[in-house]
């Protein structure tokens, strides 16, 4: 494969119209922990403790698969509907310059990736090659991922950055975000059906797999702030450490380059509808579904 290889940016631009510029055009922004972001992690790691017991990065060991999944479940529709949370996201977008009145966000999910995880069918999905943008997400989204502890390059995931503007095989048009929500958010929200991930189509690279060796990759301290463009070929790691590895993730789209159609190139997105209706606008306080 043939460079470019990733260009990381450590802090952001003076102006967030040049941050998200340098986004849209595959840097990746991996900048260290802000107190909001460590407030954000502190909020959800004391969520993790209530719910699942001290050392949740073990507590699969300790409870059965169906508890574990329940409790899972539970927290998760916390994190992403509970104001709260969308309290401290904002706070971590003004932390960065991300300013409240131009921007939207989809609420923080929280990723689990199990230790042995990928040996489970119901969760391949998880360890797809993707966009993100692949799920109804428009070209200007900016994934931004949080750490809820220090992660080791073998425990996070990979960047194929020569990917970004050049069209990879997939399926994405197998994804309709109309019907993906049309029952609800548990699909969205995740893990609330053992299920879902067997029933639901998720899009797919198609042909052989990338090799994860050949992707970039990277360790982290918790909280630290890493946003890329959701248009990245990306894909998580799998691993079998003994640990489960926990982290959050938000969007967050720049409504004037959404309206504008501005953002990474878009070279083989093909799914259906536009989740960028259901955001919550980073200015407003009142959202509920
Ligand atoms: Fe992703």
């Amino acid at each position: 494969m043939s460079a470019p290889r990733l260009r990381w940016l450590r802090a952001p631009h003076p102006t967030a119209r040049q941050t998200l510029d340098a986004l849209y055009a595959g840097e990746v922004l991996h900048a260290p922990p802000t107190a909001a972001s460590r407030a954000l992690v502190d909020a959800a790691r004391a969520a993790l403790r209530a719910a699942l017991g001290d050392e949740p990065r073990r507590a699969h060991a300790r409870l059965s698969a169906a508890a574990f999944f329940e409790a899972i479940g539970r927290l998760r529709r916390e994190l992403y509907l509970g104001e709260p949370f969308h309290a401290l996201t904002r706070g971590c977008m003004e932390a960065l310059g991300f300013s409240r009145e131009r921007f939207a966000f989809d609420p923080a999910r929280l990723r689990v990736i199990s230790h042995d995880g990928h040996l489970t069918p119901a969760a391949a999905p998880v360890y797809y090659p993707h966009r993100d943008v692949w799920y109804g997400h428009p070209a200007c989204l900016v994934t931004w991922w949080v750490p809820l502890d220090d992660l080791e390059e073998r425990e996070t995931f990979v960047f194929y950055p020569e990917e970004l503007s050049r069209p990879v095989p997939n399926d994405s048009e197998v994804f309709d975000y109309d019907e993906w929500t049309r029952r609800g958010w548990d699909l969205k929200i995740g893990w609330q059906d053992v299920e879902s991930g067997l029933r639901a189509r998720y899009p797919q690279h198609l042909g052989p797999p990338p090799r994860v060796e050949e992707g970039v990759g990277f360790s982290c301290a918790r909280a630290d702030n890493l946003l890329f463009a959701g248009a990245h070929f990306h894909q998580t790691r799998p691993q079998s450490l003994g640990t489960t590895r926990f982290s959050l993730d938000f969007r967050v789209v720049e409504v004037g380059d959404h309206a504008a159609g501005r953002g990474a190139p878009r070279v083989d997105d093909r799914s259906v509808g536009d989740a960028v209706g259901d955001y919550v606008p980073a200015g407003a306080v009142t959202w509920e579904r």
